[in-house]
């Protein structure tokens, strides 16, 4: 799904063309659902059948370019059963027919098997370590090289991922244009919400007093983000499994996207990983991510309590 297309120096080495987005809206679990937990529960509620399974998948596959394969069917079940209840009937047949013809259906189930939960400085100890001393060794390997430090956040939600470390990049004073951060997710609702910059207060919660009266601006019942934070990152529409991924990058977060995939998927996910990273970069996790044992001839964990790793030198 998507294309790549597009080289620039600001931003990564591979940029996806995010014009040419097919209609996919976002994807896993519902937009309050902690997603730490919500794959991990085992599966209630849903005894929808592989057959209606398949035919929702072929509809969403070619008529949004949207690929089920690889994520975890019952995480998937229970949503669908969910959109299935919430339009009015238990009869998954004329869901069914109701999807193929109907659009806007199409829009509202992706956007059920939507999750954009995130918030500043989420698990905030991974940022201390980050700050102290993994972006001041990369920085520093930057500066030797006369290259940027690359920053690349996978499945970024409304950006705050990216923009907390554009925020401690700005607290350590670094310099503009030694820097690139690119956010990227599979969703263009939470990428023009990325963009725009405006957060609840629960997704501001994390961070510093200071920080936040230095750099957001209070608007009714939201925080904005200044645009000198904003203009730090770069967004991009761009699918983990199908796209092509970003190379060349330093320092990659990968947090709570994982958990929505099937095992074989997350580790063809580390291999695209791998390849994106140079020798010696870092790879971040979510608390509640591990690596598949095979991905581990990949990397090295250097914090197991943060899921931090190290990509291994000749290792392909
Ligand atoms: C729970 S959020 C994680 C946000 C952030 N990384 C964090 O840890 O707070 C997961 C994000 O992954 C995105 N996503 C799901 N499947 C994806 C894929 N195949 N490629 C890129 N992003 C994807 C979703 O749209 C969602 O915004």
């Amino acid at each position: 799904m998507g294309n790549c297309t597009g080289v620039s120096e600001a931003a990564l080495t591979i940029l996806p063309d995010t014009n040419n987005t097919p209609a996919a809206t976002g994807f896993s679990l519902s937009q309050d659902e902690d997603p730490e937990d919500s794959c991990r529960s085992p599966f209630i509620g849903s005894d929808l059948e592989d057959a209606v399974y398949g035919q929702i998948a072929t509809i969403l596959q070619e008529q949004q370019n949207f690929y089920l394969e690889g994520y975890k069917v019952p995480c998937i079940k229970r949503r669908l059963a969910v959109r299935i209840r919430a339009v009015g009937g238990n009869d998954p047949d004329a869901y069914i027919e109701l999807l193929r013809e109907n659009m806007h259906e199409q829009e509202q189930l992706l956007a059920t098997l939507s999750i954009h939960v995130s918030q500043f400085f989420r698990n905030g100890s991974v940022f201390k370590v980050l700050e102290k001393q993994i972006l001041p060794e990369l920085l520093e390997i930057s500066r030797h090289s006369s290259s940027k430090l690359r920053i690349w956040s996978v499945g970024c939600a409304n950006g705050e991922e990216p923009y907390s470390l554009a925020l401690l990049c700005q607290k350590q004073r670094y310099q503009e244009d030694l820097l690139s951060i690119v956010g990227t997710d599979l969703s263009p609702e939470a990428l023009t919400r990325a963009k725009r910059g405006f957060f609840p207060p629960e997704r501001v919660q994390g961070v510093p007093e200071e920080m936040l009266a230095d750099f957001f601006i209070k608007s009714g019942q939201q925080y904005r983000l200044i645009e000198q934070i904003r203009e730090r990152v770069q967004f991009f529409r761009h699918d983990i499994i199908a796209d092509q991924p970003f190379y060349r990058a330093n320092l990659i977060l990968c947090r709570n996207l994982l958990i929505y995939f099937s095992r074989a998927q997350q580790q063809q996910i580390m291999e695209i990983l791998a390849a994106a990273l140079l020798p010696g970069g870092y790879l971040v996790l979510g608390r509640a991510e591990t690596m598949a044992l095979g991905s581990r001839k990949l990397f090295v964990c250097i914090d197991p309590a943060e899921r931090i790793y190290r990509r291994l030198p000749g290792t392909a």
